[in-house]
C-alpha cells in the first residue's frame, strides 16, 4: 500500500494554508473529501464499497486558487492527480474527444508516479550497478573462459589514454608475478575508487544506450480509435524489436544518471508497480474537471444550436465515468467509483442548474470560491512558502544579487494589482504575475551585465517608478498588466 500521510482535515486545511490564502470554504470541503477517503478504506469492510466521494463543484471567477488548491491536495495526498479541460471534449470536429481517456491518462500518470517511487526506493543498488557498468566500459573485464582475450565487451573505450595516464595500468604491461585476472580485479579497484571520487566525471566514455522502445508515433481520432492506437504503438513497438540500442559519447557523469536511470527500471518489478497503480488510481485517483460550466447549456439561451447538443454530449458521456463505471486501459482495467471528481468552473453564464440533473447529482459539494481584493494580495505576495516575491528573490540569488522588499513596497504591488484589476478585467491573483514581470523586468535584464553582486531593496518608490506608467495609461496596462 501506498504510505498516503493520513492528515486530519484540519491538518489539510493547515497544509493548503502555507499555499492557499483565505478560500476557507473551498479549502474545508476537499481536506473533508480527502480524508474521507481514508475513512472509506478504515470502514467494516460490509459497507465500504457502498461509501462513494462526495464529488465537488467549486465555483468561482479565475484566478482566484481553484486549480491551486485542487493541485495542492492532490501532492499532499500523493494521489495520482490530472486536470483536464471539460470544453475539449466538445471541441469541433469530434463529439467530444473520448471522454474516457482521462482515465487512461490518469492511469498513466499513477504508473509513472508508482514507478518513480520504485526506482527512488532501488536507487542505491542502481547506482551501484550504474559504477560497475562504467567500471566495465573503462576496463574491460577479462574473458576467463576465453582464450585469455579480453571480454568481447572490448571496445574502443579502453584506450590508450586511460592505459599511459594511470600507473595501475601501466603494471599491467610490467608485472608478470600476477595472472592478468588479479591485475584487471586490482586495476578495477582503483578506478573504482577514483569513480566514487568523481575524479573520472569528466572523462568521456561510449556508452550503449537503449533506444527509447516505441517509435513515437500517436494516432489520434474520434472515439475508440484511440484504443486503437494504443494498440497499434504496441505492436509496432514490437515489430520494431526491443532492445534496440545505439551507441553515444557522453562524459562518466552523464552516463552515471543515464545508466542508473537504466538499472532501477531493471531492478522495478513491473507487473508489481502496475497493480499498485491500478490500485492508487482506483482509491485515489483525483480528476479535476475545468471549466465545466462550459459544458453547461444556459436555460437562458433561446434557440439551441449544434454546440448547445455537443456540450450535453459531452455532460452524458462524462456522467458513466463520474458515477463509476470500468475503463479499459492498456493497463487492465479501471473501476472509476471511488475516484474524486472536482469540477470548476466561473459559472458566470450557465449555473450549476443548467448541468443535466443527473451530474448535479454526482457533484453534491458545492462551493464558492471569492474574489480576492487588495489585503488578499498583499499575503499572497508576502506568505505563501512559493510566494512571488520570494521566486524573484531567489531567481535573483542564482546572480549573487540579494533582493529584499519593504512592506510599503509589497502594499503597493498588492494596490497596483488590484487597480488594474478593477479598471481592466479582474483576473485574479494572476494579476501578481503580470504586476511582478513588469516590475522585475528591467532588473532581470541588467543581471548579470550591468549589475553583478549586491543587495538591492525593492521600495515604494522603485514600484511606483517601475509601474506607474504602467498603471496610468489604460491603454498601455491593457496589453503589459
Ligand atoms: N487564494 C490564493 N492564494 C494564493 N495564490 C493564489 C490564490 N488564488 C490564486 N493564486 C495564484 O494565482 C494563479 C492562478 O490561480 P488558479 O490557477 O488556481 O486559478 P483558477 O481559480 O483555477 O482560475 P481559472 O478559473 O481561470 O482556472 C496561481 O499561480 C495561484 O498560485
Ligand atoms: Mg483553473
Amino acid at each position: 500500500m501506498s504510505k498516503t500521510p493520513h492528515l486530519t482535515p484540519q491538518q489539510i486545511v493547515a497544509e493548503l494554508d502555507h499555499y492557499i490564502i483565505g478560500q476557507k470554504a473551498a479549502k474545508r470541503s476537499v481536506a473533508i473529501a480527502l480524508r474521507n477517503r481514508w475513512r472509506r478504506m478504515n470502514a467494516d469492510p460490509s459497507i465500504r464499497e457502498e461509501i462513494v466521494p462526495n464529488n465537488i463543484l467549486m465555483i468561482g471567477p479565475t484566478g482566484v486558487g481553484k486549480t491551486e488548491i485542487a493541485r495542492r491536495l492532490a501532492k499532499l495526498a500523493m494521489a495520482p492527480f490530472i486536470k483536464v479541460e471539460a470544453s475539449k471534449f466538445t471541441e469541433v470536429g469530434y463529439v467530444g474527444r473520448d471522454v474516457e481517456s482521462m482515465v487512461r491518462d490518469l492511469t498513466e500518470y499513477g504508473i509513472t508516479m508508482v514507478k518513480s517511487e520504485m526506482q527512488e526506493r532501488v536507487k542505491t543498488k542502481a547506482l551501484e550497478n550504474a559504477q560497475e557498468r562504467i567500471l566495465d566500459i573503462l576496463i574491460p573485464p577479462i574473458n576467463t573462459k576465453g582464450l585469455g582475450f579480453q571480454s568481447s565487451r572490448t571496445n574502443s573505450n579502453a584506450d590508450s589514454s586511460i592505459a599511459t595516464n594511470h600507473s595501475a595500468t601501466e603494471s599491467l604491461h610490467s608485472a608478470t608475478t600476477h595472472s592478468d585476472e588479479e591485475l584487471n580485479q586490482r586495476t578495477r579497484e582503483r578506478f573504482r575508487e577514483k569513480l566514487l571520487a568523481g575524479e573520472l566525471d569528466d572523462r568521456k566514455i561510449e556508452v550503449e544506450v537503449k533506444k527509447s522502445s516505441s517509435p513515437t508515433m500517436q494516432v489520434f481520432g474520434p472515439g475508440g480509435m484511440e484504443e486503437m492506437g494504443i494498440n497499434l504503438q504496441e505492436m509496432l513497438g514490437n515489430l520494431s524489436g526491443k532492445a534496440k540500442t545505439s551507441k553515444r559519447k557522453m562524459s562518466v557523469a552523464e552516463a552515471r544518471e543515464l545508466l542508473i536511470d537504466e538499472e532501477a527500471e531493471k531492478l522495478i518489478n513491473h507487473d508489481e508497480a502496475i497493480q499498485e497503480a491500478l490500485e492508487r488510481v482506483q482509491k485515489q485517483g483525483i480528476i479535476f474537471i475545468d471549466e465545466i460550466d462550459k459544458i453547461a447549456v444556459s436555460s437562458s439561451g433561446g434557440a439551441k444550436g449544434g454546440p448547445d447538443v455537443s456540450r450535453q454530449g459531452v455532460q452524458r458521456d462524462l456522467l458513466p465515468i463520474v458515477e463509476g463505471s470500468t475503463v479499459n486501459t492498456k493497463y487492465g482495467l479501471v473501476k472509476t467509483d471511488h475516484i474524486l471528481f472536482i469540477g470548476s468552473g466561473a459559472f458566470h453564464v450557465a449555473k450549476p442548474s443548467d448541468l443535466i440533473p443527473e451530474l448535479q447529482g454526482r457533484f453534491p459539494i458545492r462551493v464558492e470560491l471569492n474574489s480576492l481584493n487588495e489585503e488578499d494580495f498583499y499575503s499572497i505576495l508576502s506568505e505563501p512558502k512559493n510566494a512571488l516575491t520570494k521566486q524573484y528573490e531567489a531567481m535573483l540569488g542564482a546572480e549573487g544579487i540579494t533582493i529584499s522588499y519593504t512592506d510599503e513596497a509589497i502594499r503597493e504591488l498588492a494596490r497596483i494589482a488590484a487597480e488594474v484589476n478593477l479598471q481592466v478585467e479582474n483576473i485574479g491573483a494572476r494579476r501578481l504575475h503580470t504586476v511582478m514581470s513588469s516590475l522585475f523586468d528591467e532588473l532581470l535584464f541588467a543581471v548579470p551585465d550591468d549589475i553583478k553582486e549586491g543587495e538591492i531593496t525593492i521600495d515604494k518608490h522603485y514600484v511606483s517608478q517601475q509601474l506607474e506608467s504602467l498603471v496610468k495609461d489604460k491603454d498601455l496596462s491593457q496589453y503589459i498588466l
